[in-house]
């Protein structure tokens, strides 16, 4: 069952039918002001924290789940009747609506009682505030007199307060409408002021959201709406919301523009950007100027493939979603409903590597922030605030009622007893790739602090993450898995982690790389010398004969292997086996083979097989959650990127694919039934073979896997991968793609690429072609660059 297709011309995504089995949301905003919304107009918007800045209300795990919202209502004063622009919160036939999600807006429009009506919604660039653009159409054969009605509901800022211990919040705020604004102020906050408004003087309002719902009603029904009128209530105390209502008279076939404006600051502010907008062509300009912002960061790299879903997916829709994970980090969705900030230390190094050639600035000062994360052992601190290290929170003048403790900077640093073995590792690879895409080497030079004192180079940082794994060994003579690994059910503690084994190969041959093209050549010996050792100490504790051990537990039993009844076969530890390059080609067949047979299902591959059932602490959490749920044998969507990488590794293009296929969310648009979810967004987990709701995809959006997604279909199945000095084309792909190209923008210059696959080949350059000389490899230009593979049987 389908609910919507892609657009591909306009970069949308079109629900026609917006009654969808759970919300479809979208995000706009790409500065500090932000909005997570659905496709009926719910949810809410933040100002650079959902935490501890909140600007609209959200009733988290509510039913229905996305309440309340922005909505823009529409009553037919002759009849009384009344409805949304969007399908909910009113309702009705859910056929006469449509949404277009696309990309940092969405419109909603709809078609009932013979009028047209549309709302877009945006943020626009520079400006902390969201626009609603409306306009209705009089389509009936009669004249018809309307009111409409812009309503949202505002929070008090932080979380906590929003959502327990009323007995002050709910006496600190109020709002009041002058001169057409609505400000909504919490009187506890120096600077603690949202407006809404409008282009036109309203001819009703009301701050109190209890008078303009009416008691015992919701959204569905507020009392204004039904008897179109609003009371002009507000005043200090309560809760507050915003609401302006106008009355138009069309014409048949006349139509009518108005537009809603809710923004962060005061009442001046909100003068200001009323002026702003609501000049002619403002919000067109404004949507022109979004849309080109996109475009810069989708031109970084263009593909035209022999696949179509592949194609929409990396030149928009994957992009993307990587792209607002490292805007936004995991916080603000309808899942993660802003009561955690900060960044997560793996999370983000992943993220901001993966985008690298679309958002080089904002992998930048991510990597800062997270150099700034790191402990001078080595370690990055699992989940923490930049601001804590990066500058002095300004101090609020007076105390608030509430005791929240501020703890002082040295127990924000947590101990080793709390570090995950993985998270540092990430950051090594995710700054060399970060200087591969930019070629500015001095990077590597910039000093920078660490979170308990001193400073170092990054380089330096670097050495110290490599040189905590080394340090942190266990008694197979490899990484401890501490108290996670990537796996964050997986809390090993003293014992040893095959994953993090193969993530410390890896992150050592991107340093070596570095330190050689350094010519830093006495740690180029001391890593490779390492990584040997290591590489042996891998092989000799992790093969157990068809495939790699997850790792051991404290007390040296195996976890995974022919051996094990529950949890026999781990995608992360094969996969990373062959991703590292740390393993023969023999193993490495071996290993994604069991991958294969063990883990393959038909939405992808499941994180481990057969699940868990049995409690064992040794082992972790994982062997707590429901079988077939999460990191307990579901399809964890995360990893299978790296299954895509490592059957690149292995040159089985035709394999790579069909993991690509099976995970793809494009590719089930027309099973929703089972999916439920957004077809646009990889989502977090999809519920595996052990769990009866199999094929299920849980928590779109806030998912290391677009990020992942992108990197491993854009550098391993089309290997387009820059290297320090030059560009590597060395695709890996299905036999049947006869050809494919791409423009792929490096360090400033279009390298416009084709690849032609005469012979059916899965990989294998055969001619390389730079502005149609032979070469051997892609040089640094200053000029555009055409680039020819011919790809040749067997050849590697
Ligand atoms: C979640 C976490 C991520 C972790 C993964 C597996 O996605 O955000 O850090 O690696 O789960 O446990």
């Amino acid at each position: 069952m389908r609910y919507g297709y892609f657009d591909t011309e306009k970069r949308e995504y079109v629900i026609t039918r917006p009654d969808v089995p759970v919300s479809w949301t979208n995000y706009l905003g790409v500065e500090d002001f932000c909005t997570v919304i659905s496709q009926n107009a719910g949810g809410y918007s933040f100002y650079r924290s959902p935490q501890y800045h909140r600007v609209t209300r959200f009733r988290p795990n509510g039913v229905p789940l996305d309440r309340p919202g922005h909505y823009v209502y529409i009553r037919d004063d002759e009849t009384g009747e009344f409805w949304s622009v969007s399908w909910q919160p009113t309702g009705g036939n859910a056929e006469s609506y449509q949404v277009r999600h696309g990309l940092s807006y969405s419109v909603f429009s709809c078609n009932r009682n013979g009028i047209n009506a549309e709302q877009l919604c945006m943020v626009p660039l520079g400006d902390a505030c969201e626009l609603w653009a409306v306009t209705l159409s009089n389509v009936s054969d009669s004249p018809r007199r309307l009111s409409v009605f812009g309503y949202c509901e505002f929070s008090f800022h932080q979380i906590e307060m929003d959502n327990q211990n009323f007995q002050m919040s709910l006496y600190a705020s109020g709002a009041d409408c002058q001169d057409g604004i609505i400000q909504h102020d919490l009187y506890y906050e120096e600077t603690g002021f949202q407006c809404f408004t409008s282009s036109f003087a309203p001819d009703g309002y009301d701050c109190s959201r209890d008078a303009f719902l009416g008691s015992y009603r919701t959204e569905t029904n507020p009392l204004a709406v039904e008897t179109g009128h609003c009371s002009g209530s507000g005043g200090t105390t309560g809760n507050h919301c915003g609401a302006l209502m106008k009355t138009v008279t069309l014409e048949p076939g006349g139509d009518v523009n108005l537009f809603f404006m809710l923004s962060e600051g005061s009442r001046a502010e909100a003068v200001r950007l009323r002026e702003k907008y609501r000049s002619p062509g403002a919000v067109q300009k404004a949507g022109e100027a979004l849309a080109a912002w996109w475009d810069k960061r989708l031109a970084s790299l263009r593909v035209s493939l022999p696949h179509a879903e592949m194609e929409n997916m990396l030149n928009v829709w994957t992009l993307y979603q990587a792209e607002v994970n490292v805007l936004f980090s995991r916080f603000a969705s309808f899942i993660e409903v802003g009561g955690r900030t900060g960044l997560g230390y793996r999370d983000t190094a992943q993220d901001a590597m993966c985008i690298a050639n679309a958002e080089p600035d904002g992998c930048r000062k991510r990597l800062i922030q997270l150099l700034h994360g790191q402990v001078s052992s080595g370690y990055g601190l699992h989940l923490f605030r930049p601001e804590w290290f990066m500058r002095e929170e300004k101090a609020q003048s007076f105390k608030s009622p509430t005791v929240v403790p501020t703890p002082d900077r040295s127990e924000m640093i947590h101990g080793i007893k709390d570090v995950c073995s993985d998270d540092h590792l990430w950051l090594v690879a995710a700054v060399c790739e970060y200087v591969r895409e930019i070629g500015d080497t001095k990077f590597f030079d910039a000093i920078v602090p660490y979170a308990d004192g001193g400073e170092g180079s990054i380089y330096e940082h670097l050495t110290r993450a490599l040189d905590f794994t080394e340090e942190h060994t266990g008694a197979h003579g490899i990484p401890l898995g501490l108290r996670a690994d990537w796996n964050d059910c997986l809390n090993l503690g003293g014992g040893e982690s095959g994953m993090v084994t193969f993530l410390y190969l890896w992150a050592l041959k991107h340093f070596i790389a570095a330190a050689r093209f350094l010519g830093r050549t006495n740690d180029v010996e001391k890593y490779q010398a390492r990584l040997d050792k290591a590489a042996t100490a891998a092989d000799e504790a992790l093969w157990d004969g068809e495939w790699f051990r997850r790792g051991f537990t404290a007390s040296g039993r195996p976890i995974g292997g022919a051996e094990a009844a529950e949890g026999k076969v781990h995608l992360e530890s094969n996969t990373w086996a062959v991703v590292s390059g740390a393993v023969s080609r023999e193993k490495g067949i071996k290993c994604m083979d069991a991958v294969d047979a063990y883990l393959y299902t038909p939405y992808g591959l499941m994180l481990n097989a057969p699940s868990f059932t049995v409690p064992d602490d040794e082992v972790g959490f994982v062997t707590r959650v429901y079988p077939g749920v999460k990191e307990n044998g579901a399809v964890f969507s995360h990893p299978n990127p790296w299954a895509w990488a490592a059957e690149c590794m292995l040159g089985r293009g035709a394999r790579a694919i069909r993991l690509y296929d099976a995970l793809c969310p494009a590719l089930q648009n027309d099973i929703i039934e089972t999916r439920k979810a957004e077809p646009y967004s990889y989502c977090q987990f999809i519920m595996g073979k052990d769990h009866k709701l199999h094929g299920q995809a849980n928590h779109p959006w806030m998912t290391g896997t677009a990020g992942w997604a992108y990197y491993a279909a854009t550098r391993y199945i089309l290997g387009i991968r820059p290297e320090f000095d030059r560009l590597t084309v060395d695709p890996c792909i299905p036999p049947e793609w006869k050809t494919f190209s791409a423009v792929r923008v490096w360090r400033g210059t279009e390298y416009r690429i084709t690849v032609e696959n005469p012979d059916g080949a899965e990989y294998g350059v055969a001619g390389l072609y730079v502005n149609g000389q032979k070469a051997e490899f892609i040089p640094l230009s200053q000029e555009p660059v055409e680039v020819r593979i011919v790809m040749g049987r067997d050849i590697h």
